[in-house]
């Protein structure tokens, strides 16, 4: 059976976007986006998915887990998306989802991840250490932020007059490419009754 997709985000939710305009292209999906929630009221993709006719709800993060799981069990979400969610997922929703909750980090893990590394820092230090190549990486969540097994990357060349601004820009627009793609090929393992064991 086709696997219920709940999405997170925190942010303005771009990659969200993607992944429903992605969906919604396919004749047969391999997943169905049932939720979008956030750990903030005010987050743009929370807009976007009532916008887009997906439900909407925000929830308390601040707690043990005990509210994700509560909202994930209430919509029996079987896969978790995590699209710009800035928060650190609660062992007790890791222990119910391990291997089906992914993420997208805009930088080519293990280098440039971990706690505090997002958004524009990532794409800083990519710069500040010379590095010849960025990208992106797909990952199982794990405990650790930024550290589960890797699904898939994709590379991009640092170009010699890179700024933080046109490095995020290049790797937001290959992450709204190969992020909906990714989504759709871990649900239809996990459709396929594939969950990762790690
Ligand atoms: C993306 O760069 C993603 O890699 C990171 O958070 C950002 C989310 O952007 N995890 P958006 O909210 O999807 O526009």
């Amino acid at each position: 059976m086709a696997p219920r997709i709940a999405v997170l985000a925190s942010g303005g939710g771009t990659n969200l976007q993607a992944i429903v305009d992605y969906f919604s292209e396919l004749s047969s999906p391999s997943g169905t986006i049932q939720l979008v929630a956030s750990n903030k009221s005010s987050a743009g993709a929370l807009t976007r998915a009532r916008n887009a006719g997906i439900a909407a709800e925000s929830f308390d993060a601040t707690d043990d887990g005990t509210a994700l799981s509560t909202l994930l069990a209430r919509w029996s979400i079987d896969l978790v998306v995590l699209a710009g969610y800035l928060k650190r997922i609660p062992s007790l929703v890791i222990d119910k989802y391990r291997g089906r909750i992914i993420n997208i980090h805009p930088g080519l893990l293990p280098d440039f991840g971990g706690a505090g590394m997002y958004g524009q820092r990532v794409h800083a230090a990519v710069l500040a250490s010379g590095a010849t190549t960025t990208g992106l990486t797909v990952h199982f969540v794990d405990n650790e932020y930024d550290h589960g097994p890797v699904i898939a990357q994709w590379r991009l060349r640092v170009k010699i007059d890179d700024t933080t601004e046109s490095l995020a820009d290049r790797v937001l627009s290959a992450e709204h490419i190969v992020y909906p793609r990714v989504v759709e090929m871990v649900a239809s393992l996990t459709g396929a009754g594939l969950a990762a064991d790690f």
